[in-house]
């Protein structure tokens, strides 16, 4: 299972002569503010609705590329009743300068109203402001956005479960040169390929606790080499990461009756001798807060709390599908965090796999602790780069909400180059500084380092903490808190930052 959801999503090239075999269910095309249509819509109306019986749909599409363009109305369809193409859905395209966000909602919205419909399939026609837009991807933007709005969770519904009628997505072109045509169908299918990693991400976030714990992860993760051979899987169990001596990591799982698993997919489609990016992601399949048991309400999130491991996992799957020429490892740290007769006590001190020994005062500050240990474990792919990425601390949900991803790092231009890729896919991260200043909130009496730091920046403090196992590499650490998941009324996972992470890798920065 790859979580593909939409079955497929094509570039078809069209020119004045085959536009006339092409044929569509529903037809969405975007309306430039202030435009009396393009040169799209003018073929489209002299090649078939030229007739005579065919003139009242002439007339009903001037006046709703009318209605769109003057921005009187958002969107509207025409039915083309006996026409090779359907219905045509005229909407509202974003200004000249708008943000990539706009674009974003636009094909968003594109998706939703073809399924209001009861749309199967739907064209999306690519016009000259798309293929040629500053932005540069914005037709890889739209091809991930398709999929990844298609998305529905349905897995654990047995009578309510109803999939969105929309299966099939073709993005069309008007005469484009040969090299145009070949780089928007390259487009297209990256951006599929990284709305199907955003879905798998979201998959196994939305899946429920007990869906989705270490060892079922380890399947998927294994199933999931069975459809590129190219992926090398290696598994690590209880047994393994006591021999690793990852006294933290094991902390976090003791007082679960489930085992963790540090999973790790290999994806080496670059050059042998190129260092591979590392990508380190918190496994949490359930967050009890252990011991330092969180509160009741609201806890059914912390299902949520692997959203980092899956968007490692959804990156890898995306890089396979696009036959990437990268190196990539990706490791998911997965553990539960149960409160126990086994469980780890506030005030007990585990020795890391580093060496340097931590005293628990918080068994809710538990992300850390898996991943200090995953931190020390990559060291020896002598990586070009480590970012970890976590659901780590509700205090970046208070400092940046739901907008944007905490970013640390410890080298500048690794940051600038994550934030740009953040900008460039409108999947964006702020950064957050890690000041000298910061690393004192870390000390205690009793250990080399506490697990938690004091009453302010929880953000930065955390990072802090994860510094310390971070030292021999150039590391970023992204916190998705507040990203990787929305509350109520539309609750469910975002595949953020999936596109980021893979704009990163790709962009071989
Ligand atoms: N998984 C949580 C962080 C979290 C909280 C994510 C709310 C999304 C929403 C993490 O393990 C945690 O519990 N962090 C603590 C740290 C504290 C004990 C220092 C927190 O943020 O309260
Ligand atoms: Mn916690
Ligand atoms: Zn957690």
């Amino acid at each position: 299972m790859t979580y593909k959801v939409l079955a497929t999503v094509n570039h078809k090239s069209l020119d004045k002569k085959n536009i006339k075999q092409f044929k569509s269910g529903a037809l969405a095309v975007a309306v430039e503010k202030a435009s009396n249509g393009n040169d799209f819509v003018k073929h489209i109306k002299s090649t078939f609705f030229s007739s005579t019986k065919n003139q009242v749909i002439a007339k009903t599409i001037d006046k709703a590329v009318k209605d769109v363009s003057s921005g009187n109305i958002t969107h509207a369809w025409v039915e083309c009743p006996n026409v090779k193409i359907n219905k045509i859905l005229f909407i509202k395209q974003p200004d000249n300068k708008a943000e990539l966000r706009k674009w974003v909602e636009m094909f968003t919205r594109m998706v939703s109203l073809a399924n209001a419909h009861n749309e199967k399939e739907l064209s999306i026609h690519l016009n000259d402001s798309i293929i040629s837009n500053p932005f540069g991807n914005l037709v890889e933007v739209a091809a991930r956005t398709v999929e990844s709005s298609s998305y529905k969770f349905n897995q654990t519904k047995n009578k309510t479960a109803k999939k969105l009628p929309l299966s099939k997505v073709t993005f069309t072109s008007f005469q484009l040169s040969a090299s145009e045509s070949r780089n928007t169908s390259a487009a297209v299918k990256k951006g599929y390929a990284i709305g199907e990693g955003m879905n798998a991400t979201k998959f196994l976030g939305d899946l429920p606790a007990n869906h989705c714990t270490p060892r079922i992860i380890e399947s998927k993760a294994k199933q999931l080499k069975k459809i590129f051979p190219k992926l090398k899987i290696k598994s690590l169990n209880e047994k393994q990461l006591a021999q690793l001596k990852m006294g933290s990591y094991l902390s976090v799982a003791r007082g679960s009756i489930e085992p963790p698993r540090m999973i790790i997919i290999e994806y080496n489609g670059g050059p042998k001798n190129v260092a591979p990016v590392v990508l380190v992601g918190k496994g949490i399949t359930f967050d009890t807060g252990g011991i330092s048991l969180k509160p009741s309400g609201k806890m059914d999130e912390m299902k949520w709390d692997m959203g980092g491991a899956a968007s490692v996992f959804g990156v890898m799957q995306t890089l396979a599908r696009i036959n990437a020429k990268v190196n990539v490892i990706g490791v998911m740290a997965c553990a539960e965090n149960m409160p126990s007769s086994k469980a780890t006590k506030p005030g007990d001190v585990v020795t890391s796999m580093s060496g340097q020994t931590i005293e628990i005062l918080n068994t809710d500050a538990e992300g850390r602790l898996v991943l200090c240990d995953a931190l020390t474990y990559v060291k020896r792919y002598k990586p070009k780069y480590v970012i970890d990425i976590a659901t780590l601390t509700g205090a970046c949900v208070v400092a940046l909400g739901q907008h944007a991803s905490g970013l640390m790092s410890n080298d500048q231009k690794l940051a600038d180059n994550i934030l740009a890729a953040g900008e460039n896919t409108f999947d964006r991260a702020w950064q957050l500084p890690l000041w000298d200043e910061y690393q004192s909130c870390t000390k205690t009496n009793f250990a080399d380092l506490a697990n938690i730091g004091g009453s302010g920046a929880g953000t930065i403090t955390a990072a802090c903490f994860l510094s310390r196992f971070a030292e021999d590499f150039r590391w970023a650490h992204l916190d998705i808190a507040g990203t990787a998941w929305v509350t109520s009324p539309k609750k469910g996972s975002t595949g953020r930052p999936v596109p980021l992470l893979t704009e990163m890798v790709l962009s071989s920065k």
